[in-house]
């Protein structure tokens, strides 16, 4: 229990941050996520801001966030379940590059969570299979 207290404490602001930047420089550079991203966002630095904001609240309980993910996401065009894992994918290789296991692990944990639950909004209907089939 210590050990992984001690571990995390060393999450800051500084280190979300860091993180964010490293992630949207990704997102902005992969050519299935960024045209969504680009078609949605056209100052970048708020929604940086937001993203240290709502990554301050998850891994460090400020309350720094407020704000309703799941209805930003409803209505974004071109946004898929496939596209989720691509996400996943480059924030897990961005908190590698930047964290030890633990606190990398901690990041993912949370990041896959939140993920399968904007999936459930976005995509689950109760006549059709879940998880969602890849189009035939
Ligand atoms: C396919 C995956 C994803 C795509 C394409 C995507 C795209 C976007 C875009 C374009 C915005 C800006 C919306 C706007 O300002 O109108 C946004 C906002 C946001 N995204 Fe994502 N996102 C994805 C997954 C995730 C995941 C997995 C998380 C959390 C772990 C997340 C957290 C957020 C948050 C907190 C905001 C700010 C919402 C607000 O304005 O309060 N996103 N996302």
């Amino acid at each position: 229990m210590m050990c992984t207290m001690e571990k995390l404490s060393s999450i800051s602001e500084d280190s979300i941050c860091q993180l964010v930047d490293t992630f949207y420089t990704k997102v902005r550079a992969d050519a299935e996520l960024a045209p969504i991203f680009e078609a949605a966002i056209h100052d970048w630095q708020p929604h940086l801001d937001k993203m240290y904001a709502f990554w301050s609240s998850v891994m460090l309980t400020t309350g720094r966030y407020k704000g309703n993910p799941l209805i930003k996401h409803m209505v974004l065009p071109g946004i898929t379940p496939e596209l989720f894992s691509q996400w996943l994918r480059l924030f897990d290789q961005t908190c590698n590059e930047l964290f030890d296991d633990d606190i990398s692990a901690a990041f993912r944990v949370k990041a896959e969570r939140i993920a399968e639950s904007l999936k459930l909004g976005i995509f689950y209907r109760p006549d059709r299979p879940w998880p969602p089939q890849p189009a035939a």
